[in-house]
């Protein structure tokens, strides 16, 4: 059994026109049983949760990306407000992004810090997104003692010292399609290096559809390409890395287990 660690199903059936029936359905033939549908801004929060609300193998997050200049701000306590619903098991995506921003990000940094605090609040992990801002992050993550929580960096594509700066901060490390891209080098060094226990994979759909699919409109099902090419890269038998990374992601965003 595998898990898709992070995906927009909202956005890939609004976008593909498919039936959310459907994509859960093809993923299931792929042994993906369960995804987490991660929110990236408040007005699509609503539709997001309706579309998921009969479909228990999917769980939710909240939060506004830092990509969204205008968008509606979450305040601690709104975030803290919706949060309170038992299919919500994490905070985010939230993080930095100085690639697609530019100009004073005081704004990006400010929201970071009211998703952390949200996020201490109700006791939920935190979703990461974090690009060309290492410094930047892993010193917000610090300064507002976001190992309380712990949570992902999702999507991860930094090199081996943030990524043991954030696991030093409690937080686990997911890879998703980009792991299989050719000229991803350093990135799939860092993949053989991260320690099973904090390991999760992730497809980010319907974005970076992994190698054989790359190009296309990216799904749940193909977190399987990504699972497979690790567990090559690392020399295990898929079975063991499928294994561990869904007892991860059980771990990590379970209440009970926590
Ligand atoms: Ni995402």
């Amino acid at each position: 059994m595998l898990v898709d660690s992070h995906c927009h199903l909202d956005m890939l059936c609004a976008q593909q026109q498919l039936d959310i029936a459907d994509v859960i359905a093809e993923a299931k033939e792929q042994a993906v049983e369960h995804m987490l549908c991660v929110s990236v801004s408040l007005e699509r929060f609503a539709p997001m949760m309706e579309l998921i609300e009969p479909w228990p193998q999917v769980s939710a997050s909240v939060g506004v990306h830092p990509d969204g200049r205008d968008v509606e701000e979450p305040g601690v306590e709104r975030l803290v407000a919706l949060a309170q619903s038992g299919r919500i098991v994490a905070i985010g995506e939230t993080g930095l992004d100085y690639f697609r921003s530019e100009g004073d990000l005081e704004w990006q940094r400010e929201r970071f810090r009211c998703h952390i605090r949200a996020a201490r609040q109700v006791g939920k992990p935190l979703i990461v997104h974090t690009r060309a801002a290492r410094e930047d992050t892993l010193a917000i993550l610090r300064e507002e003692q976001a190992g309380e929580v712990g949570g992902v960096m999702h999507c991860f594509t930094e090199d081996w010292d943030t990524a043991r700066a954030a696991m030093d901060l409690g937080f686990h490390i997911s890879f998703s399609g980009i792991v299989t891209f050719k000229n991803a080098v350093d990135l799939k060094d860092v993949a053989r290096k991260v320690p099973a226990e904090r390991m999760l994979v992730e497809t980010d759909s319907p974005y970076l559809a992994p190698v054989p699919r790359r190009g296309k409109p990216n799904r749940p099902a193909w977190v399987r390409h990504v699972a497979e090419y690790l567990a090559e890269l690392r020399g295990e038998p898929l079975e063991r890395l499928a294994d561990y990374t869904t007892r991860n992601f059980h771990r990590l965003f379970s209440p009970a287990a926590r």
